[in-house]
């Protein structure tokens, strides 16, 4: 399995997001960026080509790098985390637009990230904006604004881990762990079909 996180735009949420999703399914972590906030993160080196390996999950920098092109075309999902703002979403509308420009057969996931309780009519603008821009067939899920993101990337330990510590934690993040089930059940599916 090859899965690449790609947004143009910067802090939607990539590397929180490729964190958990590489942990659930065991993929090795690959990055362009070098000022990832990951550790454990491969670092394709600057300026050289990179392989594509099979079992790798690539969290690229959001900014352009043309090596993303090969790695994109051989993903076998790309998640396209995106926030709110207007900037975010143009930017999650013109990278979803070169990865299916890349790969007409790119399955895409984009993610509404960081969405609070009460975030119901801006949830729903967003929605309009997407569903009315991207052309492609894309597959949607959220997740919500919860301090297990930064805490996971923090003490390495993905919001499964944090989840599964105790009663407490299972009360608490819920929600969270809720939210990657959707996405990484839309990757399965995606990778089943
Ligand atoms: N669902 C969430 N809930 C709360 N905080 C979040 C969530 N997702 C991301 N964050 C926070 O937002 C910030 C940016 O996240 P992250 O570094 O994952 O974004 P990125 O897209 O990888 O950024 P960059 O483009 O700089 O690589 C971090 O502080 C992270 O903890
Ligand atoms: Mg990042």
């Amino acid at each position: 399995m090859v899965i690449s996180v790609m947004n143009l735009k910067g802090g939607v949420g990539k590397s929180s997001i490729s964190y958990n999703v590489a942990k659930y399914f065991s993929l090795k972590m690959v990055t362009n960026d070098k000022y990832s906030a990951l550790n454990n993160i491969k670092q394709m080196i600057s300026g050289t080509q990179i392989s594509v390996n099979d079992g790798s999950l690539y969290d690229f920098g959001g900014f352009d790098d043309k090596r993303i092109n090969t790695i994109i075309e051989k993903s076998d999902v790309i998640i396209v985390p995106t926030l709110y703002s207007r900037a975010d979403l143009q930017n999650t509308v013109i990278s979803v637009k070169k990865i299916t420009d890349i790969n007409k057969n790119a399955k895409v996931v984009v993610v509404i990230n960081r969405v609070r309780s009460g975030d119901t009519k801006i949830l729903d603008e967003t929605k309009e904006i997407l569903f009315k821009y991207i052309k492609h067939g894309v597959e949607y899920c959220t997740i919500r604004d919860s301090k297990a993101m930064l805490q996971s990337i923090n003490s390495n330990r993905s919001v499964f881990d944090i989840h599964k510590e105790s009663g407490l934690n299972r009360h608490i993040y819920s929600g969270i762990v809720n939210d990657f089930y959707n996405l990484v059940t839309i990757i399965e599916n995606y990778i089943d079909n």
